[in-house]
């Protein structure tokens, strides 16, 4: 569930009122829950404690990259999460909002020598290899600062799965991990190397992922590989099982009213379900976990508020053109993602609906956020709010159309709080500079 319901007529983000947060803000504006985040924190991590409470609680590292609002990322910090990076820019955040180096990790694709430098400097606790040039890379950084860093492969286990082709990452053709035949040889080169210290495996199979049979599959994989490895007489510790899994975008329009009106949770048991796959596919490989979530935690803790500007009728269609972009929320467009839409008015019970093509003001049609979408009838002026939007909504804003960046605010009880303003026009248009031979 979330804390977003409506109460005396308009929807409320907790107990602040979001017409308020548009008054004091302006719109487009993203609104995050904390009791939200709190929830689904809680949920995940005591899940995940119970899969093996002989050992200590794994660490949940929340991927930044789905949500890096500062107040989000204190919030799960002063919650005990972890947190999994991809850029220096990431690590760099996740050491202000508070996350101390010892529950940071740093995953991606393709890392550069100043960025490996940085994260062994700062001490953090696992650096995951994706090829074998990083390898050496990472291991030439630590000797040259007199460190062995511990690091994990993150191996491709040719079983890719997501809720768009796009965000599938473990099937052999996706750029991402060492394929799983080679890891036995680069673990044993690994042995040899003075400034990185093996600890064990990671992988990440994909994103939206709402069954738990490819994860399954994929540490099925990874448990066989862990077993091989020591049989090569190799130290392998760690199991990271990455995150991926996916939440309930489908909500209705108008939910019902009652204390559970918020809408479904992650899929009936979906997080459970999760944890009993574990237990089963890591019983007696006396390996410490480890978690990746993004989605999970932040996805439904986070709206988008925005206002509808003009209503265009055409012959086959009616336009709900809105001051909210593909600039600000890109999922609709990038992943054909749908996004429940929820009037900020209550509508009335006989409330008379209408088809809306919902889209933005940027120049290129692609700027839809839905097609033929019924919602209750809306007018220039009305505010509404595109559901779901907590993961990868703000963390994936541009400003393309040289529209300023999005606000971002967090809700807690009663209070809010602007945790990033709007991007004023100095802002966006002072960075930038003419070539000397221009005037
Ligand atoms: N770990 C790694 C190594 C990842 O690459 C990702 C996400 C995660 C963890 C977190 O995955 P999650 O639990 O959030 O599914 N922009 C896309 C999603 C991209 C996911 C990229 N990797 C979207 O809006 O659907």
């Amino acid at each position: 569930m979330h804390h977003f319901a409506y109460r005396d007529g308009a929807l409320f983000a907790e107990d602040v009122d979001l017409r308020a947060i548009a008054a004091e803000v302006g719109t487009p504006v993203y609104v995050y829950s904390t009791a939200t985040i709190a929830r689904h924190y809680r949920l995940f991590a005591e899940a995940m404690a119970g899969i093996d409470p002989s050992r200590a609680p794994p660490p949940i590292f929340y991927a930044m990259k789905a949500n890096g609002n500062l107040g989000v990322l204190k919030t799960l910090a002063a919650l005990g999460a972890g947190v999994d990076t991809v850029s220096e820019g990431e690590i760099r955040k996740a050491l202000l909002a508070g996350f101390p180096p010892a529950r940071i990790v740093f995953s991606g694709v393709g890392k550069s020598e100043a960025e490996l430098a940085f994260a062994v400097a700062a001490g953090i606790h696992q650096i995951n290899v994706e090829t074998e040039g990083e390898l050496d890379l990472l291991s030439r950084v630590g000797a040259r600062l007199g460190r062995r860093q511990e690091a994990v492969f993150r191996v491709n286990p040719d079983i890719g799965a997501g809720g768009h082709a796009k965000i599938t990452t473990g099937s052999a053709e996706n750029k991402f991990g060492v394929s799983h035949d080679e890891v036995g040889r680069l673990y044993a080169r690994a042995a040899n190397l003075p400034g990185v210290r093996m600890m064990g495996l990671a992988l990440h199979i994909g994103s939206q992922i709402r069954e738990t049979g490819p994860f399954e599959a994929a540490y099925a994989k990874m448990a066989g590989l862990v077993a091989a490895l020591r049989g090569e007489g190799h130290r392998v510790e760690r199991l990271d099982l990455g995150g991926g899994l996916g939440i309930p975008y489908d909500q209705p329009n108008r939910p019902e009213n009652g204390p559970e009106q918020a809408g479904p949770e992650h899929g009936p048991g979906l997080i459970e379900a999760y944890a009993a796959m574990v237990a089963r596919a890591t019983a007696g490989l006396d390996v410490a976990l480890g978690f990746e979530p993004g989605r999970l935690i932040v996805g439904n803790a986070g709206i988008l508020l925005a206002r509808v500007l003009h209503l265009n009728p055409r012959p086959t269609k009616q336009f709900l053109v809105v001051d909210a972009a593909m600039n600000d929320l890109v999922r609709p467009a990038m992943y054909e993602a749908y996004h429940a839409i929820w009037p900020v008015d209550e509508p009335a019970a006989d409330a008379r609906n209408a088809a809306y093509d919902v889209v933005g003001p940027i120049c290129e049609s692609g700027d839809t956020f839905a097609t033929g979408r019924v919602l209750p009838a809306l007018a220039p002026g009305a505010l509404i709010a595109f559901m779901t939007a907590g993961a990868y909504g703000a963390s994936m804003a541009s400003t393309y159309n040289q529209r300023l960046l999005v606000p971002e605010v967090l809700v807690k009880g009663g209070q809010f709080a602007v945790t990033r303003p709007r991007q004023s026009f100095e802002e966006l248009l002072g960075t930038d500079r003419a070539p000397p031979w221009l005037p």
